[in-house]
């Protein structure tokens, strides 16, 4: 009897061994019978005519090598791979397997679904995998796992899994092509924002799932590069009905985990009738009772240690009641049963293993290069494979990825330093130049500048495409192995910065102390303090960042005085944030004032610094001249292509600031436009929020909740926190109560927490005008009176006219005459129709006889002429308010009609009660009606059905929204069965028909 060690990629057997034993004589004939995929590779992993086959006797100490050729004609014989979970067994997860059953169900239905299995090493994650990937009949199956030792690779993970789908990158609209082709390094393009990447890889996997289902299997999720895990996590929040499964398997998640909020199904150990069934296969020889309880009670059912911890008992220990070594955690004791199998193997073996431990692409002609490097024997593989630890196919495939750290931890770093040396010298540099570079980096113990040099390149190919997150950890590897100080201090400084635009602000902290220790030159340690500022503005949106951004912005100025006039914007706009938790507004306009100006022509942003240093310095009235050209500037270098996303930065705030109507919307309107247009997902929920501000002022309600939904629905789908001020100016101006406090109680706490004392100020306006729409008008005069006070851009001079109200209806005239004439120098020195509106109405709040009607109408004429109905209806609330005390009925109810009308068909619920109450007052019969028609449509159908009757396809409505076309188009089968409609064509009209406020517009 010979045993046959055959190097293969598939089990020989069913119980996945890859050795046999069979009669001396008939070697041949078993050769011949073997799968011959397992015979098309030699043992250096290469397809190959010539093939070794060891044969060993078992009970000679050494092997005796008979090598073969076989024949490789019969491809085709080639069987398919037994799955694990058959092979093992697989048992004790029936309420699982049902589960997975029916989002595999679900899918044939139509239906995306999306699952992370969760639980310890061992636990029988992957194998459920299989099992569903066996279950996934008739659907189309796409993998991918992730590897420790590629964590920093961009998009690897990614790419693993589309990489069958690129086929389909063709038909994808052409900036998610775009997006995508440079992520994956296939094309060079603008560094792509890493959600339009997301919605690329939507775009792609709904197109996949086209003909037939798609089962995407994502295993140790844990190791997915941060690039790979972040636009993966967007992609499975955002499926709907695509017909795709996420099924992830991951370890126990981390604080950093970006699938923290998916569905997940924790798995435990197996119960124990299945435990003793599996340890039943693995224990042959008898075993004692007590031993076979004690070994079930510790692995906590944990198949693999079911699996594993045997090997470590002998017969003896098995029969004899010996106990279990040790008593660390189950992971590390496995890992350590299987550190001391590896130990039993010869030296050269060993080696090989940790070559392939280090290796993450499993490539098995990699792995015999650097094999060949270290001078490792072919016929070291066999021994591994024999013992089932390693397979050696058209992949290296360990036997359990605890196996694969077990040999990579065991080994002494000299000795890992040389398997990366050989790996880096196996690897092709023109065809993977970063991973070269990142095993030589971890070749190499002593700074050394040419592998810093080589990293610092691949780091500036990540950014490229768009993996910061790497680029931050090839700079920070770079910047360690740099002899020279300073410039390793600048590496440093550059890692921080890729570390901070990815989104690890904490990373970046730590790689800035290093910078720090210098030495640096004048201008990186400018730009130094300049990062930290924008660091703490990012972690902590408080006052702490306007220092940091005041002293560089100071040493910036000799050195580049445009961006040091930058920096001072920045800080400006840090310190209004921060407002009353902050405090260094004044400081920071101080310092910008004395700022140098620019040569040459002033650009925009330097228009709106000095603009906005004499407006905190100087005050309103003062500044509106110079606010007034910054506008105009901001405004035409918007309408030119190529914006930045941020643009138009603060301006923003100035327009409605300056009751300026028409550039609020025109800068509100076309920032949205540019962040969609980029796919700056980041920056696209603020840009939202301010737009949604902009309608609910200007009316459209409906509109302005839409876009609030879309911002949550993307703070949602990007893991960030949403942004609270649009929804609580909204909900002033719908006059919920209720909803107001429930915005304010929750958003209140982490507003103070981060320093936002805007966000506060928001809180009292909005409770302001809440409180005049109810007629409340003690109670609003407290925010108002507080929000005023504070001069803070747009919301500040919008709290005045509240004050105004509620003091004049309080009978408090001081207050309100106090209010009127603070007004009154903004409306003036701003000079809009608006502005001047405003004004008359508030003025005529407080006067009285003749002078008060005429300002009445004054106020009517020129709100007229504006975008801002809402200020218009309230002053004919007021004039028809006004009109009834003078006794004057008729004309009232002209007035009070109007006013109720507008209200209610904005939605503002309040005022139009409010409205109401005064037209019955008046002695007209009023019928309570109720405001909102469209409450069977969710506000996501609403916004489909929006911009579907606007004309656009469903890939664009899907783009905007950032949603599947398809499930665009399931959306609009319910809201045409909704309506009643059965075409596109149809649905303008259907929606103007079910009621006024049925389309935002
Ligand atoms: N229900 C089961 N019945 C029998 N054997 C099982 C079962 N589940 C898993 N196994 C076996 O246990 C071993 C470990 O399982 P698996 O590799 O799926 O664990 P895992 O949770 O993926 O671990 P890791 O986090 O380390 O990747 C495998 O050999 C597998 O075949
Ligand atoms: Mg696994």
């Amino acid at each position: 009897m010979v045993q046959i060690v055959v190097p293969s990629i598939l089990a020989a057997q069913a119980d996945g061994s890859r050795c046999f034993d069979v009669e001396a004589e008939t070697v041949g004939e078993a050769l011949r019978a073997l799968p011959v995929a397992d015979l098309l590779f030699n043992e250096r992993g290469e397809w190959s005519t010539h093939l070794n086959v060891f044969v060993r006797c078992p009970r000679n100490t050494g092997h005796r090598h008979d090598r073969r050729r076989l024949d490789p004609a019969r491809a085709h014989e080639m069987v398919p791979p037994p799955s694990q979970h058959a092979n093992a067994g697989f048992a004790g997860r029936k309420a699982e397997c049902a589960g997975l059953d029916r989002l595999l169900a679900d899918a044939q239905a139509g239906r995306s679904a999306v699952l992370v299995l969760r639980g310890e090493p061992g636990i029988g994650k992957t194998a459920l995998l299989g099992y569903a990937a066996d279950r996934a009949a008739g659907c189309r199956v796409a993998r991918a796992v992730g590897v420790e030792s590629e964590m920093e690779l961009p998009f690897a993970g990614l790419h693993q899994l589309c990489g069958a789908m690129l086929d389909g990158l063709g038909r994808l609209p052409p900036p998610q092509r775009d997006a995508l082709g440079t992520a994956f390094g296939l094309s060079s393009g603008a560094q792509p924002d890493r959600f339009l990447v997301g919605l690329a890889v939507l775009s792609l996997l709904s197109d996949a799932a086209e003909e037939r289902p798609l089962l995407c299997l994502i295993d140790d999720a844990q190791w997915l590069d941060r690039s790979s895990a972040q636009v993966l996590a967007f992609v499975a929040r955002r499926l709907e009905a695509e017909s795709v499964v996420m099924l992830f398997a991951e370890r126990e998640p981390d604080e950093l985990d970006a699938l923290a909020r998916l569905p997940d199904l924790p798995l435990q150990g197996l119960p124990d009738d299945c435990a003793r069934e599996l340890l039943a296969s693995v224990i042959t020889a008898p075993v004692d009772e007590r031993v076979r309880d004690r070994i079930l009670a510790e692995t906590h059912g944990n198949p693999l240690a079911l699996l594993e911890l045997p090997h470590e008992l002998s017969p003896a220990k098995l029969a004899g009641g010996f106990g279990l070594p040790g008593e660390q955690p189950l992971p590390g004791r496995i890992e350590a049963s299987f550190r001391r199998r590896v130990e039993q193997l010869p030296a050269a073996t060993q080696r090989l293993l940790l070559v392939a431990a280090a290796d993450p692409t499993g490539e098995p002609t990699l792995l015999w290069r650097a094999a060949a490097v270290l001078g490792i024997p072919a016929e070291a593989a066999a021994p591994a494979q024999a013992d089932g630890l390693l397979e050696l196919g058209a992949q290296v495939i360990f036997r359990h990825s605890l196996l694969r750290s077990a040999v990579y931890r065991a080994a002494v770093a000299e000795e890992r330093r040389s398997a990366h040396g050989a790996l880096a010298a196996a690897t092709d540099a023109e065809v993977d130049p970063d991973r070269r570079a990142w095993h030589r980096a971890h070749a190499t113990l002593a700074p050394d500048e040419d592998v810093a040099w080589e990293l610092e390149r691949s780091a500036g190919r990540a950014q490229a495409r768009g993996g910061l997150a790497a680029a931050g950890a090839f700079l920070q590897r770079a910047a360690a192995l740099t002899p020279d100080s300073g410039r390793r201090a600048r590496r440093s400084l550059e890692a921080a910065r890729a570390k901070q635009l990815a989104g690890a602000p904490r990373d970046a902290s730590t790689l800035l102390a290093t910078a720090a220790a210098g030495p640096l030159g004048k201008f990186d340690r400018a730009m130094l303090q300049r990062l930290r500022g924008q660091i703490a503005l990012d972690t902590r949106r408080g006052g702490a960042a306007v220092p940091l951004l005041l002293d560089a912005a100071r040493q910036l100025e000799l050195l580049d005085p445009g961006l040091a006039r930058e920096t001072y914007l920045e800080a400006l706009r840090a310190a209004s944030i921060a407002g009353r938790l902050g405090g260094g507004v004044l400081e920071a306009a101080e310092a910008a004032r004395r700022a140098r100006s620019q040569e040459g022509a002033p650009r925009a942003v330097d228009l709106l610094l000095d603009g906005l240093a004499v407006r905190f310095t100087d005050g309103y009235a003062a500044s509106a001249p110079a606010l007034k050209r910054a506008l105009t500037a901001v405004r035409d270098q918007g309408r030119s292509a190529g914006q930045d996303v941020r643009w138009p930065w603060i301006a923003r705030r100035v327009a409605p600031d300056l009751f300026d109507d028409d550039a609020w919307h025109e800068l509100a309107t076309r920032n949205v436009q540019i962040a969609r247009d980029a796919g700056a997902l980041a920056v696209l929920p603020l840009a939202l929020n301010y737009l949604a501000g902009m309608r609910t002022s200007d009316g459209n309600l409906d509109a302005a909740a839409a876009l609030l939904e879309e911002a949550d629905a993307i703070a949602d789908a990007t893991g960030t926190a949403p942004i609270v001020f649009g929804r609580l100016l909204l909900a002033g101006f719908r006059g919920h109560e209720a909803q107001v406090s429930v915005l304010i109680e929750a958003s209140e706490p982490t507003a103070i927490a981060r320093g936002e004392g805007v966000v506060l100020t928001y809180g009292e306006l909005a409770r302001a005008v809440l409180h005049n729409g109810l007629g409340h008008y003690q109670e609003a005069l407290g925010p108002a009176q507080s929000a005023s006070a504070r001069d803070e851009l747009l919301v500040s001079v919008w709290s005045l006219p509240e004050l105004i109200e509620a003091a004049a209806r309080c009978g408090r005239t001081g207050l309100a005459a106090d209010a009127l004439e603070r007004l009154s120098e903004r409306t003036r020195a701003a000079g809009t129709e608006l502005a001047l509106g405003i004004e008359a109405c508030s003025r005529a709040l407080v006067s009285e006889g003749e002078p008060s009607e005429r300002l009445y109408r004054e106020a009517i004429e020129r709100l007229g002429r504006t975008r801002m109905r809402p200020a218009l209806v309230r002053a004919h609330l007021l004039y028809g308010e006004w009109l009834r005390r003078e006794k004057r009925r008729a004309d009232a109810r002209e007035e009070l009609r109007t006013a109720y009308e507008g209200f209610t068909a904005m939605g503002m619920e309040a005022f139009a009660e409010r409205g109401r109450r005064e037209l019955l007052a008046t002695g007209e019969t009023v019928r309570k009606r109720t405001v909102r028609t469209r409450d069977k449509f969710t506000p996501q159908e609403v916004q489909i059905a929006r911009l579907a009757g606007d004309g656009l396809t469903n890939p664009e409505i899907g783009a905007q929204l950032f949603l599947s076309a398809r499930t665009v188009e399931w959306h609009l089968r319910k809201i045409f069965t909704k309506l009643d409609i059965s075409s596109r064509k149809q649905l303008r009209g259907a929606l103007r028909d079910a009621g006024p406020t049925a389309v935002p517009t």
